[in-house]
Parts: structure tokens; sequence; C-alpha cells
């Protein structure tokens, strides 16, 4: 039987095209750009960039991160090069194994079965639980923006772990306020938990109309963000930059690592590798591409947002670009910017709750989880269950979740991740140095160890809550790969994956 540590042939990955259960081929490189732009520019920008710059204390007043200040833009520089260099591990193995799954394909080929289930597991905290903050966020964006004209009750548009954290007296104060059943209060989310089942609607629709909305959808953000950058860059007060790095490093480095889930989602689209037409030549252009684009746009945001308020208020509102328009009398403009936002996070929401039920298709396919969630429609060639599935999820929980709680949860896993496929790159091309790569990471032994170090630095600096949060995740999934993953393995048990017929 083979060892814990078994790999999977990349040639049996490739294989797999023809296997009755693929998906089918039809997005190009600018779809590609277009995804990744859509994943990465959301909540992270939009929400987490006010805790970033003033920093966040817990509900007992105990300080959970310190803000970087101004000193912002250098966060976002650290990140946008951790990102690029994990950025081109991504690109050599997804050009390498254009196969669904991303990093879980990627370390079931290079460093084992239980790393890939690990990796796997680990991936469900940056799509599924990164879209409930997400979600989160276009709720309270969408509050902002509807606010004028739609009353609705706060207990119905307050989470119950958000009424539970907050520092804000009003929004604590709903514990005590909102209607009960059972004795329990009941704080829910409805917007969040609307957005979400909507989205996964348009997903059972197919891959290819779900592009094509995002195009959309990432043109109107692109348009809303210059909009705020030109309009904030005429209410720049210089002393806001005064002093530039009030926490030192302490503050550069705790608040890149919260507004490292701005760039999350530039790997996401290499999860739809298996539907992208010559993948060899599009997924690099993808996803460096759209790193490189969001990078600089943040460093600016970045700049423009702590001259035009002072960093410190930037933690009062959970709209932190709405809320320093509207500090500067520019009060449609931050409604226009809400709206933007809106539209923004509805294309991150998208691609997540796109790449989430392709990464539990791929485990299942290979015998990791069972075989109902490898199910493909017939007609649209989309994974329903596993899309169904994760709209559940993610919807549930953003019913009564909280978004700060769950960024740094996201964060640590995905920081894990791309480290491992810094390390995957280099044990690949190692154990297998022959098999033609079409495209290659430059200087490879160094770009991949200093990514790897680079993402265990910005990990470090999330709390230590995040830690343990963490901790209790692995010891799960380790527990459920004990109990089925292990003996249903297809790999394990020498057989090929059974194919699942289609089914609608
Ligand atoms: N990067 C994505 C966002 O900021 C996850 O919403």
């Amino acid at each position: 039987m083979p060892s814990l540590f078994a790999r999977k042939p990349i040639a049996d990955l490739i294989a797999e095209e023809g296997h009755p259960n693929s998906l089918k081929r039809s997005l190009g490189a600018g779809d590609l750009v277009m995804l990744a732009i859509g994943a990465v520019i959301g909540a992270g920008i939009f929400g987490s960039i006010g805790s970033a710059a003033a920093g966040q204390v817990g509900p007992n007043g105990e300080i959970i991160r310190v803000g970087a200040g101004p000193a912002l833009v250098v966060s976002f520089l650290l990140l946008g090069v951790c990102c690029a260099l994990a950025g081109l591990c991504y690109a050599e193995l997804a050009s390498m194994i254009p196969q669904a799954g991303s990093a879980y394909a990627y370390s079931y080929a290079t460093l084992g079965e239980v790393v890939a289930w690990i990796i796997g597991w680990d991936l469900i905290l940056e799509y599924a639980v990164g879209n409930v903050a997400v979600a989160i966020s276009w709720g309270d964006y969408f509050k902002s923006l509807v606010g004028d004209w739609i009353t609705m009750p706060s207990w119905l548009t307050t989470g119950y772990r958000t009424a539970l954290l907050s520092q804000d007296p009003q929004i604590h104060g709903l514990l005590a306020t909102a209607p009960r059943v059972a004795g329990i209060p009941v704080l829910i989310n409805v917007p969040a938990f609307a957005i979400v089942a909507l989205i996964t609607m348009l997903l059972l629709l197919g891959a290819r109309e779900s592009a094509r909305a995002n195009n959309v959808m990432v043109a109107v953000k692109l348009i809303v963000l210059a909009l705020f950058i030109v309009m904030g860059l005429q209410h720049i007060n210089p002393a806001n930059y005064h002093p530039f790095a009030p926490n030192g490093f302490r503050g550069i480095h705790q608040g890149a690592a919260i507004v490292f889930f701005a760039y999350i989602g530039f790997d996401a689209i290499s999860t739809a590798a298996e539907e992208t037409k010559n993948p060899q030549r599009n997924l690099p252009i993808g996803i460096l591409g759209g790193l490189a684009i969001c990078t600089v746009i943040y460093i600016i945001i970045g700049a423009v947002l702590t001259g035009m308020v002072p960093s410190s208020d930037l933690g009062k509102a959970a709209d932190p670009l709405a809320y320093a328009l509207n500090a500067t009398g520019m009060t449609s403009i931050a409604k226009i910017v809400a709206l933007g936002a809106v539209f923004s996070m509805s294309a991150v929401l998208l691609v997540f709750q796109y790449g989430q039920p392709r990464i539990f298709f791929a485990m299942a396919r290979d015998g990791l989880l069972p075989q109902w969630a490898a199910k493909v429609s017939k007609k649209a060639r989309v994974p329903w269950a596993t899309t169904l599935l994760t709209g559940l999820f993610v919807a549930l929980w953003a019913l009564i979740g909280d978004a700060n709680e769950t960024y740094d949860l996201t964060n640590i896993g995905t920081l894990f991740a791309f480290a491992l496929v810094c390390i995957g790159v280099m044990v690949l091309r190692h154990t297998d140095p022959d098999r033609p790569r079409p495209f290659r990471v430059p200087f490879v032994y160094v770009t991949a160890t200093l990514g790897a170090i680079l993402c265990v630095i910005v990990m470090y600096g999330l709390p230590a809550l995040a830690w343990r949060r963490f901790g209790v995740w692995l010891a799960a999934g380790l527990l459920l790969y004990v109990i089925y993953g292990y003996r249903h393995s297809s790999l394990r048990r020498g057989s090929r994956v059974t194919p699942v017929a289609g089914d609608d």
C-alpha cells in the first residue's frame, strides 16, 4: 500500500482531461486577468484596510493589533513582493499541472497525499471562510448605500458575533435589545446571506456565464477606485502623513498581516486551470498580470486614504473608504464608492464561490471526499453538489458571523498554503527535473525560499488567537483524513478514480 506521502503522478493529473467528469475549457488569458482582479480587489481594500491603518481593540479594551498609519503603503509594498514570489511559484505549478484544485492538486503531485489533504482542508479557510468575511463586508457597504432609502432593523443586518465582539456601545447593545427566541438574541445579517444565495444561483448556471458577469463587475470596480483616487487627491491634508509610522515596523508588520486579505485571490484563478484554453501560456499571464495591477492600485489607494483623514480614525467605520469621503464632505461620491464596493465584493464572492467547489470536486475525484461531491451537471458541466454545499456553508456562517474575526483565520490559512506551494516548486524541481515546464520560476531556489520565508514572517504578525484557531482547524482536518480520506483514497487503493455518471 502506498505511503501517506504517496504522490499522484502528473501524467495522471493531466490524463484526467478526458475523464467523464472533466470540466469544459472556455476561459482565455483576458478572462483570467479579469478573474484575478475580480477575486483580489474587494473586502481587503474596502474593509480590512481600516483596521490595518488604525489598529484594533477587542471588546474588553485589549489590543488585538497596532496600526500601520500612513506607512500602510510600506505594508502593501512588502505584501506585493511576498505575493509576487508566491505568484511565480503558483504560475510554474499551474502551467505544469493545468488541473482543477489549485494548491491542493500541486501538493498532491509534489509533497504527497497527507500534505495535499491538509492543503485541501486549509484552502477552505481561504475560499469559503474568506467569503464569509467578504459577504459581511458587502452587507456593511450595502447598508451605507441604501441606508437613506430603506430602513432595516439593526437586528436583521448585524450578525450575532459582530454584536458580541464590537467595542461600539450601540452595536454591542443590540445583544440586549434584539428580539429573543428561546432566550437567544436574534441577530442575523440578512443582506450577507442573500448575496451569497444569489451568487450561488448564478454559478449553477455555468462558468462561462459567470465569467461574463465578472468582466462587467471588474470594469465597474476599476472606474470607482479611479474616482476615489481622483477625488481623494484633492482633499489630502499633508499633516495626516505625520507621524508616518506611528507604531514603527511592528505596525507595518501587523497591518500587513490583516490587509494581506486584500491580496488573496490571484491564486484562485489557478483553480480554473482545467477550464482554461492554452493554460501553459494563459495562467502565468493571468496570475502575475492581475497581481501587478492590483499592487499598484493598492499603494495609490493607501497613500490617498491615509492622506485624507487621520489614520487613527479609519478603524471607526466598517466602510473606511466611504467614511473618508464623507469626512471630507464628498457625500455623493461616498455613495458612488459604496455602490462600487458592492459590485467589487460581488465579484470576489463569485470567484471564491467558483473556486471552492472545484477544490472539493478535485478531492472527491481522488477519493478523499465522498463521490457525490464529484458530480458534474450534464448541460452546464458545473460541479453542482459542491457548489450548493459551499453556498450553504458560506451563507449560514455569514448570517451570524463577524468580518474581522474571519479575516485573520483566512489569512493564516492562505499564507500557510502559499508557503507550501513555494516549497512544492523546489521539491518538484528536485524530484522531476526533466518534466517540461512551460513557465519556469527564475532563480527558483532563491525566489521560492524567499517567498516561503516572507509568508511565514507575515503569518507571524497575526494575533495569537488566529494561530490557536488555525491549529484546531488543522487537527480537525487530520482527524477527518484518518476517518475517511485515508481509507477511500483512490491512489492508496491503487485504482484510478471511479467515474461518476453525469447528473443533472
Ligand atoms: N482579496 C479579496 C478581498 O479583498 C479576498 O475581498
